[in-house]
This record gives C-alpha cells, sequence and structure tokens, in this order.
C-alpha cells in the first residue's frame, strides 16, 4: 500500500513538470484530488485493510494529500507571477518617455455644423438659447397643440422617465418655455422673439442609414406683429446658403404638425447623390432637412402671447442630417459611434 503512496506522487510530479498554465493545473488537481481523483479513490482501499494498517496508511495517504494540495497552491501562485511577467514583457514596446502627442483634437462634425448656423442666425439677431433634454409631457407635446391621447403623438415614440417626464423627443419642447421669457419684452417694448434652440433629441427608432434614437436638431422662433411665410422663406434660404456655400436646390411641400398652421416640409436635393436616389435620402433624391410653419394660434397662447396681435414662424432644423448631407456622412450611424477616425476628419472651415 505504501507503494501506490509513492507511486501516485511520483506521477503526480511528473504531469506537473509539463504544466505551464493554470488551466493544465486545474485538471492536473482534478485529476489527483478531485471527488474521484486518484488520491481520493486510495481512501476507499482501505476497506480491507487491518485496523493497523488503516491507521498507518490513513496518514500516509493525508501527508500525501496535503503535500500534493501544497505543491498545486505553490504552483498556481508561481503560474499567475509568470503571466503578469508575460504582460510587462509585452507592453515593453511601449515608450513611456515619448512624447504626449501634441496635434489638437477636432471637433464632432455636429458641433461644427451646430456652430455654424449659430453664427449665421446669431447674425441675423437671434438669441441662442440652451434647454435641458428632460422636459414634462406638457412642454413637448401639450403646449404644441397636442393633447393626450392625440395621434400625432403617435409620430414620435417617446422614452418616458418614470416621473412622468421625458426625454425630449423633438426640440419645439422647448418653444414654451421661450415664449414666456420673452413675452414680456415683446409686448411692452415691442422687440420681436427671435430665437434659436440647439439640442440633442431622443426617439425609440428602428435605427438604419437615416434614423437613430439620439439626434440633434436646432429649432428656431421669430414672433412679432405681422410675421409672414415670406418672412420664414427669406430666412431659411439664407440659412442654408450660407451653411453651404452656394444655392442649394429646395423644395417646400405642405406637412402636418399639429403646432404650425399652414406648416410645410422643406426638402433639400440629395447632396450625397446629386438628386440621382440613395440609400441616405431614401432613393428619393431629395432629404427633409427643415419642417416648419407658421405658429398656431393656441401655441402662441400657451405662451402667454396673443394670437390676435402676433404671429410667427418656427422651424425644426435637423442638424444631423445638415451635418450628414455637409460632409458626405453616408450612414447616420457613423456619427454616434466615437469612432475617431471617420469623425476626426472635419474641420471648421469658416
Ligand atoms: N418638431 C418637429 C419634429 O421633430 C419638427 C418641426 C416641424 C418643428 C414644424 C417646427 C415646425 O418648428 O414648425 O418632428
Amino acid at each position: 500500500m505504501a507503494d501506490k503512496t509513492s507511486e501516485i506522487k511520483q506521477s503526480f510530479m511528473a504531469e506537473l513538470e509539463a504544466v505551464n498554465e493554470i488551466s493544465q493545473l486545474e485538471a492536473i488537481k482534478v485529476k489527483y484530488l478531485g471527488k474521484n481523483g486518484l488520491i481520493t479513490e486510495l481512501m476507499k482501499d482501505m476497506k480491507s485493510l487491518t485496523p493497523e494498517e488503516k491507521k498507518s496508511f490513513g496518514q500516509a495517504v493525508n501527508v500525501l494529500k496535503n503535500e500534493v494540495s501544497e505543491i498545486i497552491a505553490e504552483k498556481t501562485e508561481e503560474l499567475k507571477h509568470k503571466a503578469i511577467l508575460e504582460e510587462i514583457n509585452k507592453m515593453q514596446d511601449f515608450d513611456i518617455s515619448t512624447p504626449a502627442n501634441t496635434e489638437r483634437g477636432s471637433y464632432h462634425p455636429i458641433t461644427l455644423v451646430q456652430r455654424q448656423c449659430e453664427a449665421i442666425f446669431k447674425s441675423m439677431g437671434f438669441t441662442v438659447e440652451e434647454y435641458s433634454e428632460v422636459v414634462t409631457d406638457y412642454e413637448c407635446f401639450e403646449a404644441l397643440n397636442i393633447p393626450k391621447h392625440h395621434p400625432a403623438r403617435d409620430m414620435q415614440d417617446t422614452y418616458y422617465l418614470e416621473n412622468g417626464q421625458l426625454l425630449k423627443s423633438h426640440t419645439s419642447a422647448t418653444q414654451n418655455a421661450i415664449y414666456k421669457k420673452y413675452k414680456d419684452n415683446l409686448v411692452n417694448n415691442g422687440v420681436p422673439i427671435k430665437a434659436i434652440f440647439p439640442g440633442r433629441c431622443f426617439r425609440n427608432e428602428a435605427t438604419d442609414a437615416c434614423h437613430e434614437n439620439t439626434f440633434f436638431q436646432m429649432e428656431g422662433v421669430m414672433v412679432d406683429k405681422n410675421i409672414s411665410i415670406s418672412n420664414l422663406i427669406f430666412f431659411m434660404k439664407t440659412m442654408l446658403s450660407e451653411v453651404f456655400k452656394k444655392d442649394i436646390k429646395v423644395r417646400l411641400r405642405p406637412g402636418f404638425f399639429p403646432f404650425v398652421e399652414p406648416g410645410f416640409e422643406l426638402d433639400i436635393s440629395c447632396l450625397i447623390c446629386g438628386g440621382e436616389g440613395c440609400p441616405s435620402c431614401k432613393h428619393s433624391g431629395w432629404l427633409e432637412l427643415c419642417p416648419c410653419g407658421m405658429i398656431h394660434p393656441e401655441v402662441l397662447k400657451a405662451g402667454e402671447i396673443d394670437p390676435e396681435e402676433y404671429t410667427g414662424f418656427a422651424f425644426g432644423l435637423g442638424l444631423t442630417r445638415l451635418a450628414m448631407m455637409k460632409y458626405g456622412v453616408k450612414d447616420i450611424r457613423d456619427l454616434n459611434s466615437g469612432n475617431l477616425k471617420s469623425l476626426s476628419q472635419f474641420t471648421d472651415d469658416e
């Protein structure tokens, strides 16, 4: 019987020699110390022994078991240490004393077009407003003439928060706050409301080359006495020719939005395919860029402005789409990808 313990020890030591990975060591541990392991099995052989033999053999098996456990524990430590050293060796190509990359970072293409648009509208006397991304149901829908259960809500698959607030599904959600902020100045001092408010919007979209669940819009409003559709068209055309630095083919179609009356879709000829049709423009040759219209009287009322006295226009420019057109980005998903290779190639050409 004593032979058996030393036999097992020998075979264990021989197998251990060949081990150089933790996984191999695990396998050996199971083979010798596992439930049906060689050493565990030895115990089962004791049944046939006399009480005297049992005592000495039991002791020998225990000694073997302890020895093997200890050796395995030591070897585990050794292998872990070795793995760390290997990692360090791999890192030797990395020279910590290399000077930092001193090249300047770059702006995201959406930031670039946003800043350009802001500059253009500021030069035309618009203020640039900031507003939060979490808004109330009232701001996002009710104040915009979209009551609860109105089918127009279906156009925007909205992310609601548990507290009843929601992630802004369009920048129009800021309109109400802007009217209230500037109405006194309009009424008491005759200063027209001219404001733009860029912002990130969220919708539960099935994503494809032209749809994303997170995108940017830039809303603009102008309210004063006698504002008409010609004012709207003038500002839109001026803005687009400034952004693209050339005359852009546009078309105006009727469009329904509960917060404007009449409402329009302003499309631009697709700059990626030149109007031929491609996946970015859903093969139509046109891209919806800027829905707009004359502000609905109910919306002005909700903003505490008298629609009998004042009129205005509003537009919701798709900033993300504008960036895609301007920089020839074919897939909207690239813009949120964080892929520096594709995102860092754009420069401000102002
Ligand atoms: N908020 C609308 C949307 O995201 C876009 C829009 C349409 C904004 C017409 C406007 C407008 O200001 O007049 O679907």
